[in-house]
């Protein structure tokens, strides 16, 4: 292996200990903590660790967790109902309804109902234009997280040519609109993308989020390629990204790992989300 690793997870911490610092001194000002609601509905096990882990975060980081766990028949207008009384109530100044949600429910109509001030996803579509925009609003943390490791790898991203794999709302359009922000050449490739190797062969920067294990053969990289692995794939060798890991790290300049790459850095960007919230909301 010769790519450099990049430590999500050491990342993570630094922006977390900000974080906390500063909430300690907004909730000094304020007289209350920066608070965040996390709602899941169903048992999805992976969905429930993960919002464990963000209840666990966000208390860590000396702000108020506000867990709402409902059962997987929940309806639609009982999920908008509790959206609304978050929405109302002035300990909320953030919102979060962990995806998937169960069959049924109408994900876009419930994330639609969040306060875009208290959309601390960044998925309402009031963020999603004033991101395509250029104005300001909240960036949805997995993207934002992956801007932040290539700026403290690379410091400078202009002119670089960006390859995103993968199309998604949650992170291939943010994130193709962020790596445009910053002035990179930028390429959406997806799963119908002919020819992905002659599109990556120019690529400085690879974010691969297609949610395929090992997708991306390392032999399409340019040599020298930063490349940031979005992918989670549960398989029976264990959690893998998008990237074929080892292949990779043979040819590129720096990698992040899976796990410990990506990752860690979701939960810290929506911590730095809620506190920017908080502050908003006190004015
Ligand atoms: N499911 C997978 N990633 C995310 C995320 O960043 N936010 C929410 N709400 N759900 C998710």
């Amino acid at each position: 292996m010769t790519a450099e690793l990049i430590d999500g997870k050491k990342a993570a911490e630094r922006l977390r200990g900000q974080v906390a610092e500063l909430a300690a001194a907004f909730a000094a000002d304020a007289g209350r903590k920066p608070g965040l609601a996390v709602v899941l509905v169903g048992e999805d096990p992976a969905s429930s660790v993960y919002v464990r882990s963000k209840g666990k975060a966000t208390v860590a980081a000396g702000m108020e967790s506000f867990e709402h766990r409902l059962p997987v028949d929940t309806d639609q207008d009982d999920l908008i109902a509790l959206v609304d009384r978050l929405n109302a109530d002035p300990a909320v100044d953030g919102i979060l309804v962990q995806l998937p949600l169960p069959d049924g429910l109408d994900a876009q109509a419930v994330l639609t109902r969040i306060d875009p001030d208290k959309d601390v996803d960044g998925f309402h579509p009031v963020n999603a234009g004033r991101l395509a925009t250029g104005l300001n609003g909240f960036v949805p943390c997995t993207p934002y997280g992956c801007l932040m490791l290539l700026k403290s790898q690379l410091g400078d991203l202009s002119g670089l040519n960006a390859v995103v794999i993968g199309r998604s709302n949650i992170v291939g359009k943010p994130m193709a609109a962020l790596l445009t922000a910053a002035d990179c050449t930028v390429t959406i490739a997806h799963s119908r993308t002919k020819n992905l190797p002659h599109h990556l062969a120019h690529a400085d920067i690879v974010v691969a989020a297609v949610g395929r294990p090992g997708f991306v053969r390392g032999e399409w990289l340019k040599p020298g390629a930063t490349v940031i692995d979005v992918g989670i794939n549960r398989t029976a060798d264990g959690l893998v990204g998008d990237v074929e890991f080892e292949g990779a790290a043979s040819i590129a300049g720096a990698i992040t790992p899976v796990p410990g790459g990506v990752g860690p850095m979701t939960i810290a960007c929506l911590l730095r989300n809620t506190l920017v919230a908080a502050h908003r909301r006190e004015g």
